[in-house]
């Protein structure tokens, strides 16, 4: 699978992120612990952290494992969030976060639909999927909109660090070609 490094949609501009791009997403998001309550990682302490997650994020995509994009508004270039994109044998999982003050705005809606779209060009592969917390009702929203369908409950499936030391339930959701 090899990815576009820079993806756009009507509002958004989604591109393969920078090292250079840690002091704005440790500022935007990183460090909020409202944005991370449902991620597999914990906010961000320092800066050094947000530099060593970016630099990770690069190897990834250099190895052609895992490949991330930050998330921008084309009417000004600010950096809001990020996008996923974690290839699975003939499959592909999405993952997503974006700073709070752009919640609600149908951004990730926006960008979810378009990854979809770009997947569904792709010859190998026929299903994309995301697993989201049972209390992540707006990343499951999220889903719904962009016309994933809620597959199954996961039991104690994911470890999310910011609501407790033990796996929680998880939503499947998936859309196939
Ligand atoms: C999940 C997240 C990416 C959604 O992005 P967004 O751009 O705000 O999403 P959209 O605006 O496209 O759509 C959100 C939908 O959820 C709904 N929603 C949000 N919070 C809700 C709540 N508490 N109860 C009910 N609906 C809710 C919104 O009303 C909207 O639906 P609508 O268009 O039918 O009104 C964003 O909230 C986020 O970054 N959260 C933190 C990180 C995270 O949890 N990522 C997902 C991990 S699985």
């Amino acid at each position: 699978m090899k990815p576009p490094e820079t993806i756009r949609t009507e509002r958004l501009i989604l591109r393969k992120p920078r090292v250079d791009d840690a002091p704005v997403i440790f500022e935007t998001y990183a460090q909020d612990s409202e944005v991370t309550r449902y991620l597999v990682w914990k906010p961000h302490q320092n800066i050094q952290e947000t530099y060593r997650f970016l630099s990770a994020l690069e190897q990834l995509w250099q190895a052609g494992k895992d490949f991330a994009y930050t998330i921008s508004l084309k009417e000004d270039d600010s950096l809001i969030g990020m996008f996923g994109l974690h290839p699975m044998k003939m499959k592909l999982e999405v993952g997503y976060a974006l700073a709070r003050p752009y919640w609600g705005k149908g951004y990730m809606t926006e960008a979810l639909r378009i990854v979809i779209d770009w997947a569904f060009t792709q010859p190998n592969i026929f299903r994309v999927q995301a697993i989201c917390d049972v209390e992540n009702i707006a990343s499951a929203r999220v889903m719904e909109k962009a016309g994933m369908s809620r597959e199954g409950l996961l039991r104690r499936y994911v470890l999310h660090p910011n609501l407790s030391d033990e796996p929680r339930d998880s939503f499947m959701y998936a859309i196939v070609r």
